[in-house]
């Protein structure tokens, strides 16, 4: 039972102390495994660690003992885990498949990737004897591998994030790597360093084809400040990834601030995501305590074709396991100018709905998330075509001074949305998952009422429920 102040009642954090990007993440024998970032004697990132938790449905998670412990190599920094269903790695030694963990070992001297190894379904892990596998080439910024199983080629792949670009490599057994190309000096956003990679392949909304996407976090640079995650849309053939979009275009999965490092699970059929609920300019000195840091809700990913460019979608997973009582639900509702819409609500809260139409003059739609003495206001502004999210005013904003914010989403035109409301952060997901944008917020006390209003014309609303989401812990 977590329930410190601020503790996410509906999003993995870790019982105590630092935590940054998800990592490891593979599903085995009924349990999806969630690594992460670790620090485990300070709240303030330090000497890297691999922590780790299951679970058995993505919502309610059980911490394990700490996975990975820096060694002479270096600090366990992010990477990836397989399960070696064939043992090609020849490191299987029990009845369980072998599940295999790749990581970069940053040490004094550089970065390097190395493999350890679980036959006891992720109980204990041993680092792989001839460690490193791949020694670093000379460059500064070499890290964050991302494995799959490539059938087509029948060979494991690899992504690399080396600075400014990602590089590709192949092996027959997790254990012999090669290069085989590199992608994206040319493309994207490059304000900062890129970061955690993964290449997988994506089925198209409402058809048979699939793409192959390519997942770069990146750091600073995002669209509202700092941290986030970009992606390109392309093929992938063995060997190369040839991406389809236009160079200069920046496709960002999130406009939040607090959604990065995010990478899906291996060896589940389709692809489901999850991300750090942080932002590098102001995580290490979030108010929260005995703990620093959350994840985002995991989320399903798909590719919708809009107008021949292929736009990421990403839906929450059901939630349904834990529905609370209903707060409200209209069939429809009508908001007019002057007369704001109230609810009393209590967090975690799960918002579904729809929008049926706007007059042709309202120039705005807000919803206002009210406590004792603070407020986040969500802004459409069909004017300007943009969502905006302010938490200036939404609880403790004064950590850092990077931290309150007016953050800006472009938007032509809501048709529905899904938001998820925790203690400690807000998601929302607009028309079927194509904008997203995530953030967190520190309330002095709990939000209680929800607040909709409009300007200038009416908004009508269908099927929009309100439900209290239950703890899971
Ligand atoms: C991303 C990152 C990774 C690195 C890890 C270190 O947030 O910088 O590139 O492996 O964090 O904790």
């Amino acid at each position: 039972m977590y329930r410190e102040k601020w503790r996410p009642q509906l999003h993995f954090s870790p019982k105590e102390k630092w935590m940054n990007d998800p990592n490891g993440l593979v599903y085995h024998d009924g349990e999806y495994h969630l690594f992460f970032q670790h620090h485990p004697h300070s709240k303030v990132w330090g000497p890297m660690h691999w922590g780790q938790a299951v679970s058995t449905d993505l919502l309610h998670w059980e911490e394990l003992p700490i996975a990975l412990y820096p060694d002479d190599l270096g600090q366990i920094f992010s990477g990836s885990a397989v399960v070696d269903k064939h043992n090609t790695s020849g490191l299987k030694n029990s009845n369980e498949d072998v599940m295999v963990a790749i990581f970069t070992h940053h040490g004094e001297d550089n970065e390097k990737q190395s493999i350890a190894y679980s036959n006891d379904r992720g109980r204990t892990w041993t680092k792989y004897e001839g460690n490193p596998v791949i020694s670093n080439p000379g460059l500064k910024d070499f890290r964050d591998p991302k494995v799959f199983w490539h059938k087509k080629s029948n060979k494991w792949i690899m992504s690399l994030a080396c600075g400014n670009h990602i590089r590709f490599y192949h092996s027959p057994n997790l254990l012999d790597w090669s290069y085989l190309s590199s992608f994206g000096e040319e493309y994207g956003s490059h304000r900062g360093v890129w970061e955690c990679p993964d290449l997988i392949e994506l089925s198209v909304e409402g058809c048979d084809e699939k793409k192959w996407g390519l997942i770069v976090s990146v750091n600073p640079g995002g669209p509202n400040g700092g941290s986030a995650v970009q992606y390109f849309v392309g093929d992938f053939n063995g060997e190369s990834f040839t991406c389809e979009d236009d160079k200069k275009m920046v496709k960002w999965a999130d406009f939040g601030r607090d959604f990065y490092a995010a990478v899906t699970w291996s060896n589940i059929d389709e692809p489901i995501w999850i991300g750090w609920m942080s932002n590098w300019q102001y995580a290490n000195e979030v108010p929260t305590d005995p703990f620093r840091s959350a994840m985002s809700i995991p989320r399903k990913l798909s590719l919708r074709n809009q107008d021949n460019t292929y736009i990421l979608v990403q839906n929450p997973i059901d939630l349904k396991s834990l529905l609370g009582e209903t707060i409200a639900h209209y069939e429809k509702v009508t908001v007019q100018p002057g007369i704001a819409k109230n609810l009393n609500v209590s967090i975690p809260l799960h918002i579904k709905g729809e929008v049926k139409e706007f007059d042709r003059e309202t120039s705005s739609l807000k919803v206002t998330l009210i406590g004792e003495k603070d407020e986040v206001e969500i802004l459409f502004d069909r004017k300007s075509s943009e969502l905006n999210i302010d938490r200036r005013k939404s609880g403790n904003v004064s950590f850092s001074e990077e931290f309150p914010s007016v953050d800006t989403m472009p938007l032509q035109e809501i048709y529905d949305f899904e938001i998820i409301i925790d203690c400690a952060s807000i998601e929302i997901f607009l028309n079927g998952g194509s904008s997203v944008m995530t953030e967190i917020l520190f309330p002095n006390e709990d939000y209680t009422s929800l607040q909709v209003s409009v300007k200038d014309g009416n908004a009508t609303l269908k099927n929009v429920s309100v439900y209290k989401l239950n703890s899971i812990w």
